[in-house]
């Protein structure tokens, strides 16, 4: 995918505010048609015109993948980044058009399990709202650990326990409960699969347990988009398109490269997918890699970065772009 990829013009059919941080918005295609059919963990990305900057964030999808008439997508609120949750809870309401991508499924379900562990904290039960219909309707045996801060603060908590019962368990932070992880791991049916959402912390937590008790990576699944990081501004310089372009405190320098006209790949706008690998052929300072997709190797050779998420501190950067 890039900024030149298929775009699906789209209205916001409705907005509910489903805590007093998260709202919960439903986008209809503009031209009144069917969207693109998609699979549970699928997100798309929402542009959105913030003043003089263009901000590309990806949602997950988490409206049942048969519905193809809408997609919802839930948003929490952050005060503290850089703006793209803010925009889309004060300037989008009932009517309001918007473009977005078309699906992109990075957090597939692997239907090799014979049963699915789900463990999900706070905005991180998006992807496996429209994961669970899909297992539910192919009588995939599944259980959902949810952490929420407190009921209240918690989305979807009263409908899930209502839909699918004992398959799930809600813990609150405010009553001291926890994800009994350690007990989970240790006590699954062979070909049992686990995939995680939520904080990076929580996610490396239940990781680190389930490796430590001995499950093997194919069985080991997350989600970790990772928001892009403000820092200094800096110029990065493009050679084949010979343009040095200025990447401001609250850009990324995947926005700011589009800014400039210049078509770069991207899918998951977060670190993660590796789509958006760009080689760098000079650094006179510090690149701040930010992604989870360069193995160690790979960031202490210099000469790769991610521009979605990564930002640089120096004298020069030039990229092969
Ligand atoms: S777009 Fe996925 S890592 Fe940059």
């Amino acid at each position: 995918m890039s900024s030149a990829a298929p775009k699906i013009l789209v209205t916001t059919t409705e907005v509910t505010d489903v805590t007093p941080m998260i709202k919960r918005f439903r986008f209809a295609a503009a031209d009144g048609g069917p969207l693109p059919s998609f699979s549970g963990g699928a997100h798309v990305i929402v542009e959105m015109h913030d003043g003089s900057v263009l901000r590309r964030n990806p949602y997950s999808l988490m409206s049942p993948p048969s519905q193809t008439s809408s997609y919802t997508i839930s948003v929490r609120r952050d005060d503290a980044g850089r703006g793209g949750s803010r925009f889309l809870h004060r300037e989008v309401g009932p009517g309001s058009t918007l473009t977005i991508s078309r699906p992109v499924n990075l957090f597939p379900i692997d239907w090799r399990a014979r049963k699915h562990l789900l463990i999900a904290g706070g905005i991180g039960i998006t992807p496996f709202l429209a994961q669970m219909t899909q297992l539910l309707a192919a009588a995939t045996p599944f259980e959902l650990h949810y952490a929420v801060r407190s009921r209240e603060q918690g989305a979807y908590v009263d409908e899930l326990e209502e839909l699918y019962g004992d398959r799930v368990s809600v813990y609150c932070g405010d009553r001291g409960t926890r994800v009994p992880v350690d007990d989970l791991v240790a006590d699954q049916p062979l070909g049992t699969h686990l995939s995680v959402c939520g904080p990076t912390g929580m996610m490396e937590w239940v990781l680190s347990t389930a490796r430590a008790a001995g499950w093997p990576e194919h069985a080991l699944h997350h989600e970790r988009f990772l928001a892009p990081a403000s820092g200094k501004p800096y110029v990065v310089t493009l050679a084949l398109s010979k343009l040095s372009v200025p990447v401001s405190e609250q850009q990324s320098m995947l926005e700011a490269i589009e800014a400039a006209g210049v078509p770069a790949p991207y899918m998951c706008r977060g670190g993660a997918c590796g789509e958006c690998e760009t080689t760098v052929l000079a650094c006179d300072g510090t690149m701040l890699h930010n992604d989870v997709f360069l193995s160690a190797e790979e960031r202490a050779s210099g000469t790769k970065i991610m521009p979605c998420v990564s930002r640089f501190e120096g004298r020069s950067l030039v990229l092969q772009r």
